[in-house]
C-alpha cells in the first residue's frame, strides 16, 4: 500500500530521470523487504517504508554503479540498504527532535509513542545490516556497519553538544559529515566498488558523497529556519527549539549586533529554546542563512571536482546532475530568506 505519491509519479525531478526505472525497482524491493518482518509488526514497518522521500541515497548508489560499469542488482540492493538505514535514522531522529510530521504524514513517535518508535527504528536498522550479509562479502558488511555507526555517533555528538556555546564551526562540520555525509558517501562508494571501482576511485566517490551529504545538511539546517512545513512536509524549527547550533546560528553568533548576540548567548547558556520570532527580519540573521547556503554551494562545487577521473558517460553526468538538483534546492531556499 503506497501512502503517498511514489517517487516515479513526481514530475519535477529531472535530475533523477536517468535512473527513474531503477529507483522504482528499489522502491519495489523495499516493499518486498517489509514482508520479511514478523506479520504482527509488518504494518508498522510498511507505514514507515511506503512513504515518499527524495531517494537521494539510492540515486547515488545507482548512478555511481552505472558510472563504473553496468547497473545490476548489487547496485539496487545498496540503494535499498541505504534507504532503509536512512529511514531508521529518521525514525530515531524524530523521537529526539519530538517531530510530529515527516514525509507529510505523522511520525512513528507521534502515532505510537517514543518506545515503539525506538524499537521500530532498531528493527529497520538491524534488517539493513542483515541484508548487507547477502553479498557474502565481509568487507561490504564492514563498510555498511561503519557507515551506520558513523550516523549514530554523529547524532550522539549533536545531542551532547546541544546548547553548547563553545561549539566551533569545525565541530559542526565534523558532526554533519558523520550524521549525513556518511550515508551519502557509503551508498555511492560501496556501489561503485561493487561495479569494479579501484581503491582510488572508490575513495574519490566517497569524498564526493561526503561533500554532497555535508552540503545537503547545511541546506537542511537553513530550511529548518526558513522553510514552510506544508511544502517541505516535515516538522520544522526544531533546531532552534532543541538548542542545535547549526551553521546559520554559528555564523549569526559571529556577526550579530552586540544586543542580539547577548540575547542569543543568554538563551543558549540558560538552555532556553531560541526565540525564532525575534530573529525574523534581522539583517544579520538573513545574511547568516544566505552565507551558509553559499558555503553549501561551494561544497557541491568541491564535490564535483572529485569526479574528474571517472569514465565519461551518462551516469557520471547523472552524478553531476544530482549536485545541480541540490543547487536548485539551495536556490529555492535563498529565495525564501
Ligand atoms: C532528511 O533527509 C534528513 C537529513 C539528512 C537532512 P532527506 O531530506 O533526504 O529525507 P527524505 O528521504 O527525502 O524524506
Ligand atoms: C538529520 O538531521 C538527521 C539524520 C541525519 C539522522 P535533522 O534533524 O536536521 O533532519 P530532519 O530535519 O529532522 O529531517
Ligand atoms: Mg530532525
Ligand atoms: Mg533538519
Amino acid at each position: 500500500m503506497a501512502l503517498l505519491k511514489p517517487f516515479s509519479d513526481q514530475k519535477s525531478r529531472l535530475a533523477f530521470d536517468l535512473v527513474r526505472k531503477e529507483i522504482k525497482q528499489v522502491e519495489k524491493q523495499i516493499s518486498e523487504q517489509v514482508r520479511a518482518f514478523d506479520p504482527e509488526i509488518e504494518a508498522y514497518i510498511d507505514y514507515i517504508c511506503n512513504t515518499s522521500g527524495k531517494r537521494i541515497r539510492p540515486a547515488l548508489a545507482i548512478l555511481a554503479g552505472g558510472a563504473l560499469g553496468s547497473i545490476n542488482n548489487d547496485n539496487l540492493k545498496i540503494g535499498v540498504i541505504f534507504e532503509l538505514i536512512h529511514m531508521a535514522t529518521l525514525v530515531h531522529d524524530d523521537v529526539i527532535d519530538e517531530a510530529e510530521t515527516r514525509r507529510k504524514i505523522a511520525t512513528p513517535n507521534a502515532k505510537w509513542g517514543n518506545g515503539m518508535a525506538v524499537l521500530l527504528g532498531d528493527a529497520l536498522f538491524s534488517h539493513s545490516l542483515l541484508l548487507a550479509t547477502e553479498f557474502g562479502k565481509i568487507e561490504i558488511c564492514a563498510k555498511v556497519g561503519k557507515a551506520s555507526r558513523e550516523v549514530c555517533q554523529g547524532e550522539v555528538l549533536q545531542t551532547q553538544k546541544r546548547f553548547d556555546i563553545s561549539l566551533s564551526v569545525d565541530e559542526y562540520f565534523r558532526i554533519i559529515a558523520m550524521k549525513t555525509g556518511a550515508l551519502f558517501a557509503a551508498s555511492a562508494s560501496i556501489s561503485a566498488s561493487l561495479s569494479g571501482a579501484d581503491e582510488a576511485t572508490e575513495a574519490n566517490i566517497y569524498a564526493f558523497g561526503l561533500n554532497l551529504g555535508t552540503a545537503f545538511q547545511i541546506y537542511d539546517d537553513c530550511l529548518d529556519l526558513v522553510g514552510s512545513e506544508d511544502t517541505v512536509g516535515k516538522t520544522l524549527r526544531t533546531d532552534l527549539e532543541k538548542g542545535k547550533l547549526t551553521l546559520p546560528l554559528l555564523k549569526l553568533l559571529e556577526s550579530a549586533s552586540p544586543e542580539t548576540k547577548k540575547q542569543l548567548t543568554n538563551d543558549i547558556k540558560a538552555e532556553r529554546p531560541l526565540d525564532f520570532e525575534s530573529l525574523v527580519g534581522n539583517t544579520a540573521y538573513t545574511a547568516a542563512i544566505q552565507d551558509s547556503l553559499d558555503t553549501a554551494s561551494q561544497m557541491l562545487e568541491d564535490g564535483r571536482a572529485k569526479l574528474h577521473g571517472l569514465p565519461d558517460n551518462k551516469y557520471t553526468e547523472g552524478l553531476i546532475e544530482i549536485t545541480q538538483y541540490l543547487e536548485g534546492l539551495i536556490r529555492q531556499c535563498h529565495k525564501s530568506c
